[in-house]
């Protein structure tokens, strides 16, 4: 298969009009988009990405009025959520219409629902005239893609277009939240704060106090946002010794020479690098990976969350 590169949105959404695969960007991370709808579309994702067919994917939405194609009942919490942050770097997962076809969503009577913010993924939805199931534009098991060249190396040959355009903001995926318990529980964190989330619904929960939901996100079951190199987490680069043959990323300029480094200004700045970095790394062929742990608040609970993921392969 030849995947078409392209900058121009009418020609990516025609080609999932036409029941094709394309990634595109959104705020988070570029996606793997298909028509939610057509069912050989959806599984085209699956092989695209070597996805285990258990785990489910996110319906991206334009506007308001299409939640009602993909979302069968609302709650009052995530009536507010919606109000709070869509568009935005949040999935609610709620209870899903019959006409979502259950190859998207993994078996499950649920799906998830998020409205990107990236302008440019607005208008490539709104110009496909359906809601577009996607999930990260990267081959199973490795660092989602935070450009569309990453996009390219993992999938290309493999899916039908790129709808290429900048770098993406956040760096990180979106935040998941089951919205079918009361109170609501963050699933996944991600790119909206924790802080935020609570500061429309206060009592919010979180996964790790409840080893049971590991059984309601599939996805984190799986290997993800894994490097092939050895990652290790440190709390200050001067705990490393001198070494030329690894890489090091953290908040703090480290003292020693490493193969690659990078010293990021804040921690948005190392959430929105991290991944790229990663992909630097495994390219150069480098064996292990220091990173510098960072505070858990805001974005750096998220990005905790993925250095620890990362270490624990
Ligand atoms: O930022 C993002 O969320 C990006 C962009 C493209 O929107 N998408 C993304 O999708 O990260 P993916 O498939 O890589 O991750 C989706 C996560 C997985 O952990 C999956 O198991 C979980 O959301 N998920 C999706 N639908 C679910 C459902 N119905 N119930 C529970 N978890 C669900
Ligand atoms: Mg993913």
């Amino acid at each position: 298969m030849r995947t078409v590169l392209t900058r121009s949105i009418a020609e990516a959404a025609e080609f999932i009009r036409s029941g094709g695969t394309v990634a595109f960007p959104t705020e988070t991370v570029y996606g793997l988009g298909a028509d939610v709808f057509n069912v050989d579309a959806v599984a085209r994702i699956f092989e695209a990405k070597q996805r285990p067919p258990d785990n489910p994917l996110i319906g991206h939405i334009s506007e308001h009025g299409q939640i009602d194609m993909l979302a069968a009942e609302i709650s009052i919490d995530a009536s507010g959520l919606i109000e709070a942050f869509f568009p935005g770097p949040l999935t609610l997962i709620v209870p899903k219409t019959a006409r979502v076809p259950l190859i998207a969503t993994a078996g499950l009577d649920t799906i998830g629902v998020r409205m990107p913010s990236a302008e440019l993924a607005r208008e490539f939805l709104a110009a496909c005239g359906t809601p577009v199931v996607a999930p990260s534009a990267n081959l199973s098991g490795r660092p989602s893609p935070t450009t569309w060249q990453a996009v390219f190396e993992d999938l290309d040959g493999r899916i039908d277009c790129i709808l290429q355009g900048e770098a993406t903001d956040h760096g990180l995926e979106s935040t998941v939240v089951d919205c079918t318990i009361m109170p609501p529980v963050i699933l996944r964190l991600g790119s909206l704060s924790i802080e935020a989330l609570r500061s429309v619904v206060p009592e919010i929960g979180i996964h790790r106090q409840d080893p049971t939901l590991a059984q309601r996100s599939p996805g984190l079951r799986y290997k993800h946002y894994a490097p092939n190199a050895r990652v290790v987490l440190v709390d200050s680069p001067s705990e490393i010794g001198a070494d030329t043959g690894s890489a090091y990323i953290g908040l703090t300029e480290p003292a020693g020479e490493f193969a690659e480094t990078m010293a990021c200004g804040s921690v948005e700045d190392y959430a929105h690098t991290v991944f790229a970095f990663f992909r630097k790394c495994d390219k150069a062929g480098i064996d292990t990976i220091y990173c510098q742990m960072v505070s858990e608040a805001g974005i750096g609970a998220a990005l905790m969350d993925r250095l620890r993921r990362a270490a624990s392969h």
